[in-house]
């Protein structure tokens, strides 16, 4: 009697253990957080950096200010090659911002970190960009084909159109003293681009009216996962599920998807008309989303659909958003630089010899004009950061090394704007690409489409897209700079201004 009144606790009793329990678990956290603190730091140890706040890391001395890029240029003045910058107590990257440093990471299999890009997932899924392993693998091999120059050619005349229907609306701002932002009616236009190329659809994004939906939720969603990457408390799935970011984030992403889901459906029902073999024989320009939904491997497997969903998801962001970034900044450089913006009229217009359309072969005709691009993507890269997570240890060439697991961000900003690389960095000029100069440089001084095995899978249609837009441009427009609004750069996932790209622009004179 007297054991059995022993086993039933009381309230107070049930509280005391429930305390108890609780402290437990508090203190278990709690060590294993400051053990987790102790091994970064240690991790660490051979490569000195910036001051760090214990709780905040180096968070505040980014202010989102226009400036933080720039800060970090600073910083690796002080600690060459690399150093540590934290995100919180507890993450901590190696940024490396010298070529040599970048050598030994691009040319590694080393997959993309678990902590940033897995703020993406929800998203974009386990596309190529997020993938690893034997899936990254299969599903390169099958992409690939998407992207060969027989695929790329007939793209030059689609990306041709839609950006002369940008131009068109333009035509207002020419006639007019009046400066407008760039990026938003740029973005459109990639954003046509890629539907028309990769997808085969005709959505008259550019021309329909109000704010584009889809662009809206890229840029929120760009938005809120920089958002939880600078908000420490952010970093964890439920507090950031629970937050109104948490929220607005997978409102964003239903938007986005339901884009993508709308695509796929209207090519799925076109090929469930069509004799599928009939469409490929008599359609020359296979495009990416046929690719995508009849690919087979070797034991003829297709893509499941939710690889399908993601691949998608994935080409439809890197695929516009990115080149609108390349492009904005491209021609707010020309606008700041009208002396090259000059040369590379006259080339142009000597290229196109009075067409107005750009084809194929004139591509190879505005060398000068391609170092224009490609000193404009040196200075604002459009992806300014890459990131990887060593899964074995990895020795540096000055003998410095990371053991596994450690987080690695390398910046592109960083490496292009490097002093020790570059003679006066943040100068615009463009005979840097002279094949001379560049055969003076290591191959990783600029490597704004990434290099190695994960390097960018579309950057011969970035670049045919960059050169067909540009020249379009500048055969009918002079742009200007506006100096009372210079911008103010931020790393989203793609270099984007706090307060936008601002230019004005008037017709070319057909006198010279
Ligand atoms: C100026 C334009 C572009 C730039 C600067 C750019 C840059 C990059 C960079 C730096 C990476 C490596 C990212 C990483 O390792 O985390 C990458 C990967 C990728 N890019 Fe691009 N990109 C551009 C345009 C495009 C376009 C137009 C497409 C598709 C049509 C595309 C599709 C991809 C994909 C799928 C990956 C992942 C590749 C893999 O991991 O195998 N990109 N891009």
């Amino acid at each position: 009697m007297d054991s059995v009144a022993k086993l039933h606790w009381g309230w107070p009793q049930m509280n005391h253990l429930l305390a108890l329990l609780c402290l437990v678990a508090v203190v278990y956290k709690f060590t294993v957080l400051l053990a987790q603190r102790r091994l970064a730091l240690r991790n660490v140890e051979a490569f000195p950096g910036p001051p760090v706040h214990w709780l905040f890391g180096n968070l505040k001395e980014f202010k989102q200010d226009g400036k933080d890029l720039q800060r970090v240029v600073k910083w690796g003045q002080h600690y060459p090659y690399a150093f540590p910058i934290w995100f919180g107590p507890l993450v901590c990257y190696l940024n490396i911002h010298h070529p040599d440093y970048v050598k030994t990471v691009f040319t590694s299999t080393e997959p993309k970190d678990n902590f940033a890009y897995s703020f993406f997932e929800p998203w974009i899924g386990e596309g190529l960009l997020l993938s690893k392993g034997q899936k990254w693998f299969r599903h390169r091999r099958l992409l690939t084909p998407g992207f060969h120059y027989d695929v790329l050619k007939p793209y030059i005349n689609l990306m041709s159109d839609s950006t002369n229907t940008m131009l068109d609306k333009w035509e207002r701002y020419a006639n007019s003293n009046e400066s407008f932002e760039l990026f938003e009616r740029v973005s459109l236009m990639t954003l046509d681009n890629i539907l028309k190329c990769a997808f085969s659809d005709n959505s008259n994004c550019q021309t329909e009216s109000g704010i584009n939906a889809y662009i809206k939720a890229v840029y929120d969603l760009n938005d809120l996962i920089n958002l939880r990457l600078r908000t420490f408390p952010y970093h964890n799935d439920l507090i950031f599920y629970l937050s109104p970011h948490g929220f607005r984030f997978r409102k964003a992403c239903r938007v986005a998807h339901r884009h993508t889901e709308d695509v796929i459906r209207k090519r799925r029902e076109e090929l469930k008309e069509e004799n599928k073999l009939d469409r490929i024989q008599t359609k020359r320009n296979l495009d990416f989303l046929d690719i995508l939904l009849l690919a087979r491997d070797e034991n003829q497997q297709g893509l499941l659909d939710e690889d399908i969903r993601a691949e998608v998801d994935t080409f439809m962001f890197e695929g516009h958003d990115t080149t609108a970034s390349g492009l904005s900044f491209i021609l707010y450089s020309l606008a700041c630089n009208p002396d090259h913006q000059k040369l590379c009229r006259e080339e142009i217009i000597h290229a196109l010899d009075g067409e107005d359309t750009f084809a194929w072969e004139h591509l190879s005709k505005i060398p000068y004009t391609t170092m224009c691009i490609k000193e404009s993507l040196r200075l604002y890269p459009p992806v300014p950061g890459i990131s990887r997570i060593t899964t074995k240890p990895m020795t540096f060439f000055d003998g410095r090394s990371l053991p596994k697991g450690c987080l690695i961000g390398t910046s592109v900003f960083g490496i292009h704007r490097n002093a020790a690389v570059w003679e006066n960095p943040d100068e615009f000029e463009p005979l840097r690409f002279l094949p001379e100069n560049v055969s003076r440089r290591s191959p990783h001084a600029f490597v704004p489409f990434s290099a190695g095995p994960r390097n960018c899978i579309g950057q011969n249609f970035a670049m045919n897209e960059l050169k067909v837009a540009t020249a379009l441009i500048l055969k009918r427009y002079q742009l200007i700079e506006d100096p009372t609004q210079e911008p103010k750069l931020i790393a989203r996932t793609v270099l984007r201004s706090i307060n936008g790209i601002h230019i004005k622009i008037r017709p070319v004179d057909p006198q010279g």
